[in-house]
């Protein structure tokens, strides 16, 4: 099939010290990102996706309005979890970020304690399932903002995700049950791998390899 699972760049126990268990990283990655890769490999050819990059896919499908939900809810979430097991490590977290990262979130934000709080607030008040994203405008300043199930800021033409952290209950719930502001405290403080951000924000973005 065109579309593929990647691999976890972890072990699915290696984040359980930090707030991410086993059982979350295999049910999360294993059967949620597997079920939206299977799903969108279905509309390929129903959708004529063929030849199209992922990439591709969920930038047209996000200007077809609601005719392109059914594909952006596939290739959007296919996408979406591609960048987000990749922003998170096991040497992740900490307040140490790398230095034209750091210089940068400080320069559009005010501050990294800043832009931590603008992160944790545009995933808090996502009503029901979505990401909280970290994106470069179109103008190069860094900017925060926030987008429902699986649309992303390169399906509403926002800008160039670096960072996303996912909402949706399946994400949290037996980690933190229903307390997703502490979910959010937890992603940003423990598990996000600054040194995976900063390479994005200096290659513009994430490639994700995937195409139809
Ligand atoms: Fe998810």
């Amino acid at each position: 099939m065109p579309f593929t699972l990647p691999p976890l760049p972890y072990s699915t126990n290696a984040l359980a010290g930090q707030g991410m268990c086993q059982e979350t990283l295999e049910l999360h990655h294993g059967k949620h990102h597997n079920a939206y890769v299977t799903a969108l490999n279905g509309l390929i050819e129903s959708k004529g996706l063929q030849g199209k990059t992922l990439e591709q896919i969920v930038a047209e499908a996000g200007k077809q309005g609601a005719d392109g939900l059914p594909v952006l809810n596939q290739a959007g979430q296919h996408w979406n979890h591609i960048l987000f097991w990749q922003v998170m490590s096991p040497k992740g977290g900490g307040d140490k970020l790398p230095g034209a990262l750091e210089t940068k979130i400080n320069s559009d934000f005010g501050g990294v304690a800043q832009f931590k709080e603008a992160f944790k607030q545009a995933g808090v008040t996502q009503f029901g399932s979505g990401w909280a994203w970290l994106i470069i405008k179109s103008d190069g300043k860094l900017a925060v903002t926030k987008t429902p199930n699986g649309a992303n800021p390169i399906s509403t033409g926002e800008g160039t995700p670096i960072l996303g952290v996912d909402v949706w209950e399946h994400a949290y719930y037996l980690d933190f049950r229903n307390v997703r502001p502490n979910y959010l405290d937890n992603f940003l403080n423990k598990l996000v791998d600054w040194e995976v951000v900063a390479t994005l924000l200096n290659k513009g973005g994430l490639q994700s390899g995937q195409s139809a």
